[in-house]
């Protein structure tokens, strides 16, 4: 069994992409919604609850424990990931790898507060590429949007483009470096134009445990993904079922505290 985690439904755009690659595995997403946006918080606590997160998978035994947020990833590159069983696979490296890929110099990220404070895509991309410019912006009105389902229509295409006017011009990439953000993919096309490649790291993410599902075993299950989350399970359901294309999801409630 796989394991995600995140702070909502971004998550979701993560699962989709280990879901094409491994149709036979079972996947346990958790969203820890009681704590959605992380955006916002501070670096003290989104490193307690990353290793909430963390343990809550681990102490299930998961084959991987892949990371669907990146302001977590964020955090741990200031903080360090925790001991676990399974292997963790972190976005930041997953972006990375697809940025190298791509021949990409001219960088735009685009990411939550807490992620563009912490400055560690930044500073992981100029280490993995030597001649890179990166520049970072945060976009803290959009995953607000996303959790609402406000997806389509002018608010959100208006939203997208304030944060990519912010970007310089001639740019060869633009990290989604939220997981929410593919989910607004659309409206990113429209803001940065063709000639910008947009870099979703959950593709590379889910190449990656792919190889390592191969390598050692844990990809032969029911197919089955189980949702989970500490916010609201009603409004979970619809919007899993919405996003994830799923008639009747698999969603469970978790009280916040348990571990
Ligand atoms: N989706 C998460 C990320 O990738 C966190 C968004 C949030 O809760 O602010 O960064």
């Amino acid at each position: 069994m796989i394991g995600l985690f995140d702070s909502g439904l971004g998550g979701l755009t993560v699962v989709r992409r280990v879901r094409e690659r491994l149709p036979r595995a079972d996947l346990l997403f958790f969203a820890d919604q009681a704590h959605v946006p992380y955006g916002e918080r501070a670096p003290d606590e989104l490193d307690r609850l990353m290793r909430s997160n963390v343990a809550w998978l681990d102490a299930r035994n998961v084959d991987a424990i892949v990371v669907a947020c990146n302001t977590s990833c964020a955090v741990a590159d200031a903080y360090g990931w925790p001991q676990t069983h399974a292997e963790i696979f972190d976005l930041i490296d997953s972006a990375t790898i697809a940025l190298q890929r791509a021949s990409a110099r001219r960088i735009g990220v685009v990411a939550t507060s807490a992620t563009v404070r912490s400055g560690a895509y930044g500073r992981r991309i100029r280490n993995a590429i030597a001649d890179a410019e990166v520049w970072e912006v945060a976009a803290p009105a959009l995953v607000p949007l996303v959790e609402a389902g406000r997806i389509t229509g002018d608010e959100p295409r208006v939203a997208v483009a304030e944060v990519c006017a912010q970007l310089p011009d001639d740019l060869d990439a633009v990290v989604l470096a939220c997981t929410h953000y593919p989910v607004l993919a659309e409206h990113f096309g429209g803001a940065l134009g063709v000639d910008v490649l947009q870099i979703d790291p959950a593709l590379i993410h889910a190449e990656r445990v792919a190889a390592l599902i191969d390598r050692e075993g844990g990809g032969e299950g029911s197919g089955t993904t189980r949702y989970v989350t500490n916010g609201d399970v009603a409004l979970f359901r619809r919007n899993v079922a919405s996003i994830m294309g799923e008639a009747q999801p698999l969603v469970e409630e978790r009280a916040t505290l348990a571990f």
